[in-house]
């Protein structure tokens, strides 16, 4: 009997997403009006502790209409990770403006705050700061800078849904926070994303891009150019269901990583990802670096060895400034970024979904273990 494959993600369906995608049929509001995106923006923004919530299509959109909202525009830089996932990056290409990128500072993964400061030039016009693996950047001292230097901060919260930083939630850290809610996120709706805003104007502005630039109080009047970044009801539907079962989903993914952490913890070669003294890390996807020279293999090796034995994993990011898109202008600045250079390419994800067995745990920690060489 062949055996099943492990796959690196799955989303937990198996609360009332079904009843309510039923509901939001039958009453046949299934585009963007309905009341499971009234209420998804309003819990959701409890959950982020904001004012607010906007529901997105996905969370290279929220990343969009973030920088949108903010006036970000042709000519202007911003300071972003390179260890991130392309969006964070494509986000401002898309409204004209350049990324520039900073290393990650080795304790947090996230923007190293020293090296923000070494990125602002005449043209910095803001930061996203990205919670890469679940873990919080260090956004009091991000703020600062930014308030220093007059630029906005961003959270790029995609992968950290339910951190928190210094006791305080992630997704109010900033004046905008985005978030992603695809297939292999914490809650999913397949495809969505949302901002997460307290500010009024900001509001206004962002839902009014959102639903075409149409003046909200005179149907088919457009002050501005607008889109077309609406959520629907239905996806808002699945969402809802994934809030109301978000503390189980939560604390089987904390069981998972605690399980991880216990069974790999003596083995040369494996590193874990560190968490701050002031993080509470968002248990997104279980990380691991290899380090070749105490393992006996590299990351490669291992990832291959794990698929063959039916585990799939992922590589950590490309750093983004090595990408095609990005990788001249990057070199035209001179950016050389050796921390995101590194993890790059030792770290990588294991299995952590809310179905994830403890023994399918011990399967892949076993593999890990048993495959080192001496
Ligand atoms: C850090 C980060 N930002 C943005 C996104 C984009 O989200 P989406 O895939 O929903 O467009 C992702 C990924 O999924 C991400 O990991």
């Amino acid at each position: 009997m062949k055996t099943q494959r492990i796959p690196v993600a799955f989303p937990d369906l198996t609360g009332r997403e079904g009843e309510y995608v039923g509901k939001a049929i039958q009453s046949s509001w299934i585009s963007s009006s309905g009341e499971f995106i009234t209420r998804f923006e309003k819990e959701f923004a409890s959950e982020c502790g904001t004012r607010t919530s906007i529901g997105v299509c996905n969370g290279t959109i929220a990343l969009h209409l973030a920088l949108l909202g903010l006036g970000v525009r042709s000519g202007d830089e911003v300071i972003v990770p390179s260890l991130s996932f392309i969006a964070t990056a494509n986000a401002v290409r898309y409204v004209g403006a350049e990324p520039v990128f900073a290393d990650v500072d080795p304790h947090t993964w996230c923007l190293s705050p020293t090296e923000i400061e070494a990125k602002i030039t005449r043209r910095t016009r803001g930061i996203v700061a990205v919670h890469i693996y679940g873990h919080p950047a260090d956004m009091d001292v991000i703020n600062q800078i930014a308030r220093v230097h007059g630029l906005w901060v961003i959270e790029d919260a995609a992968e950290a849904h339910f951190g928190r930083y210094r006791g305080r939630k992630v997704g109010s850290l900033a004046p905008i926070s985005t978030f992603s809610f695809y297939g292999n996120k914490i809650i999913t709706c397949g495809e969505g994303g949302a901002v997460a805003v307290s500010d009024e104007n900001l509001e206004v502005r962002m839902r009014t891009l959102r639903g075409q630039g149409m003046d909200p109080s005179r149907r088919y009047f457009f002050p501005i150019t607008g889109y077309n970044f609406r959520i629907s009801n239905i996806s808002c539907a699945i969402l809802c269901a994934q809030l109301e079962r978000k503390d189980k989903i939560l604390a089987r993914r904390r069981s998972i990583y605690q399980n991880y952490l216990g069974q790999l913890k003596d083995i040369p070669g494996i590193e874990f990802q560190p968490v701050a003294p002031w993080a509470e890390l968002s248990p997104w996807l279980f990380c691991i670096l290899v380090d070749p020279s105490s393992y006996g293999r590299s990351r490669d090796e291992l990832m291959r060895h794990l698929d063959e034995n039916g585990v799939e994993t992922r590589p950590f990011f490309i750093p983004l400034h090595r990408l095609p898109p990005f990788r001249e202008q990057s070199q035209l600045r001179g950016e050389n970024l050796p921390v995101t250079d590194l993890l790059s390419e030792r770290g990588m994800n294991l299995p952590t979904f809310p179905g994830l067995s403890d023994k399918d745990v011990e399967k892949i920690t076993a593999l890990v273990r048993d495959f080192r060489k001496v």
